[in-house]
């Protein structure tokens, strides 16, 4: 695959020494000079300190000079020269002979025991002159220079016969706009073997992202072992789709070591019956009705299976405290994600406590019973510790069952009503997660899942259809699919003023599996998911204020190659035409038509 890659991409291209070069994601600010490429020998880490958390800086380098080394990497898709963009650096022939090679990479970290949580510095400057005959790289944590090895090892290709190159001089000021970036795998309603989940955390580390959410389980599995409740896993799909303690603290510790967070999340008390049944039926409420949608007045659910934790019983929160503690002892990132999202009053009909609860006193109200969920449950979900950070969907304060008043340090996950629900949250005092569903979600489109579904028997097509088979949803309650432009278009802070937008913390794309496993996931995922990674790194605009979207088309062409070439199986976007072709398969031939 990888040797296959690199030769096509040698094919594109008719004298390897034009290459030019386009990291993804394009670094705050990179200015190059014109002297050109030197020679890269290879390369040892220098460090001016020891101690702290070398030992993983050290590893990071070995991946990223490994990469470097046996991709002998050629650019795949290069920038075309059309005037509007700044062109990149070509050198003389003579200078470069002249050229001392490089032989080091030297790291200054300033505060190499810097832990990996959110809001961490991740900064790094990079500097490559033929005068010094090293890489110099200055960041503050060992988390900004890793991010500045994932720029080198784009800059270091092949000089076509057998030997590395970089373009230099060349200087690089970096840091993100964001400190939360990341995508979300969803194992509950498919498993994803850890293999695959640690495939996504090296498209994480390649592009500069930094959050893997971890919606573990819902309504249809628990893949978790506990050993609390060993009986939970009877929900697994098998014994083989399963997470033992070790898998998950092996894709934490994989996360970490490039980079990556691991928030987990147990959807709670919505989407929850897999696993919680087991431990004692009456936690669960409505779990063998008929979720009805054929019938939505009487609909438990919004998808089977049906199932939500009784909020009155008791006992449950005494379960919802074992299993907290218990992840909370393995997931060690200070965020912790609780769900809320999407419950259904008509669940609660089938729970007597609830229905007790409301006969008590007739004023109650569906936002009185989630007030009661926050009032009981929040309190545990802080007992881990000073440093817990609760997160939850945005449900739990904006939706028609929301609670009345949801404590103002918890964060919120947008994913709803794009711009609306962005302003009404930050204007309210909530710092937001976006993942806007008409933006950011990357499994809309594909129609729907559910069987038995007659709208799909209709014989003609377009007409007398305008609203389902033709133009409508065709069954994805978030159609259309969301392509890379659409992700990377989304301007998500307009018409915030200031200090809503101080409460933007990022953006992350979920990847909700109902139609994905280990076969799909990566090629639904990415390159997609890196659209994002740059739009919450450096955004989406050129200096001049102009969206760079035309701009990111082969540096993301590119680094779908690259994404490939390093084992995560990235989709193909265009015909290989098109990529070969810088800027032939545009819609528009002006190059500013995208403001
Ligand atoms: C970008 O880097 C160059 C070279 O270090 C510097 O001269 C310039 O001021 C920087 N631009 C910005 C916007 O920081
Ligand atoms: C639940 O009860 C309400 C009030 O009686 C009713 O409107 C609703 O249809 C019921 N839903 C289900 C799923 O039984
Ligand atoms: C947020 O939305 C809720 C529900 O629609 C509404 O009651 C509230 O006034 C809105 N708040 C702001 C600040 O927009
Ligand atoms: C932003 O505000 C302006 C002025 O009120 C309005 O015309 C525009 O439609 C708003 N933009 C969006 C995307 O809501
Ligand atoms: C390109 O499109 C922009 C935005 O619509 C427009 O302002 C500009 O005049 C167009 N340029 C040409 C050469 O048509």
């Amino acid at each position: 695959m990888k040797f296959s890659t690199v030769l096509g991409a040698l094919a594109a291209l008719t004298t390897v020494s034009a290459v030019k070069v386009n990291p993804l994601p394009a670094p705050r600010n990179i200015t190059w000079g014109n002297s050109g490429a030197i020679p890269v020998k290879q390369l040892k880490l220098r460090t001016d300190s020891q101690g702290g958390q070398h030992a993983t800086l050290n590893l990071a380098w070995e991946r990223a000079w490994d990469s470097i080394i046996t991709l002998q990497w050629v650019p795949a898709a290069i920038e075309a020269p059309i005037p509007h963009f700044q062109p990149f650096p070509t050198g003389s022939a003579t200078k470069r002979a002249a050229a001392k090679a490089i032989h080091n990479v030297q790291v200054t970290v300033v505060d190499p025991n810097a832990d990996l949580q959110h809001g961490v510095d991740e900064s790094y400057t990079l500097e490559v002159t033929d005068s010094d005959g090293y890489v110099e790289i200055h960041a503050q944590t060992i988390w900004g220079a890793m991010h500045a090895f994932t720029t080198l090892q784009q800059l270091i290709i092949s000089d076509g016969q057998g030997g590395l190159i970089i373009e230099q001089p060349v200087t690089i000021q970096d840091a993100p706009l964001y400190p939360y970036r990341g995508i979300m795998v969803d194992t509950g309603r498919n498993f994803i073997s850890v293999r695959k989940i640690l495939e996504q955390i090296d498209g994480l580390a390649l592009s500069k992202m930094n959050v893997l959410h971890w919606h573990l389980d819902d309504a249809q599995s628990w893949p978790m072992q506990m050993r609390t409740y060993p009986e939970m896993t009877k929900d697994a799909y098998s014994a083989r789709e399963q997470y033992s303690r070790s898998d998950m603290l092996r894709v934490i510790a994989y996360a970490r070591s490039r980079g990556v967070r691991v928030i987990p999340e147990v959807d709670m008390p919505g989407h929850s019956v897999s696993g919680w049944q087991q431990v004692d039926p009456e936690i669960v409420a409505c779990a063998n009705s008929w979720w009805s949608n054929d019938n939505w007045p009487l609909h438990t659910a919004v998808e089977p299976n049906p199932g939500q934790l009784d909020i009155i019983y008791p006992k449950t929160y005494e379960v919802v405290k074992n299993v907290y503690s218990e992840l909370s002892d393995i997931f060690q990132d200070n965020w912790f994600h609780v769900g809320a999202d999407e419950i259904q009053p008509g669940c609660y009909n089938f729970s007597s406590h609830v229905q007790d609860w409301f006969a008590e006193d007739p004023s109650r109200t569906y936002n009185d019973l989630a007030q009661y969920w926050v009032d009981h449950a929040v309190p545990i979900f802080r007992s881990s510790g000073s440093n817990r950070r609760i997160m939850m969907w945005e449900d739990i304060a904006l939706s028609a069952e929301a609670a009345n008043d949801v404590p103002k340090d918890i964060v919120l996950q947008s994913w709803n009503n794009g711009l609306g629900n962005i302003a009404n949250l930050t204007a309210r005092g909530y710092d937001v997660v976006v993942s806007s569903s008409d933006f950011m979600y990357l499994d809309c489109g594909k129609g729907g899942f559910v069987t038995n579904d007659p709208r799909y028997d209709v014989m003609s097509n377009p007409s007398g259809d305008v609203t389902f088979n033709y133009q409508g949803a065709g069954g994805s309650w978030c159609a259309p699919y969301k392509t890379w432009q659409r992700i990377y278009d989304y301007d998500f802070t307009t018409n915030l003023t200031d200090t809503q937008k101080k409460h933007i913390l990022g953006a992350e794309s979920p990847l909700w599996s109902e139609q994905v496993d280990d076969v799909s996931i990566s090629n639904e995922m990415w390159p997609r998911a890196a659209a994002l990674a740059e739009l919450v790194w450096s955004g989406n605009r050129d200096k001049n204020g102009q969206k760079r979207t035309t701009e990111l088309t082969q540096r993301l062409l590119n680094f779908r190659e690259y994404l490939v070439a390093n084992n995560v199986m990235a989709g193909m976007l265009v015909s290989k035409y098109c990529l070969q072709h810088p800027h032939a398969c545009d819609f528009y031939y002006n190059q500013t038509v995208i403001t």
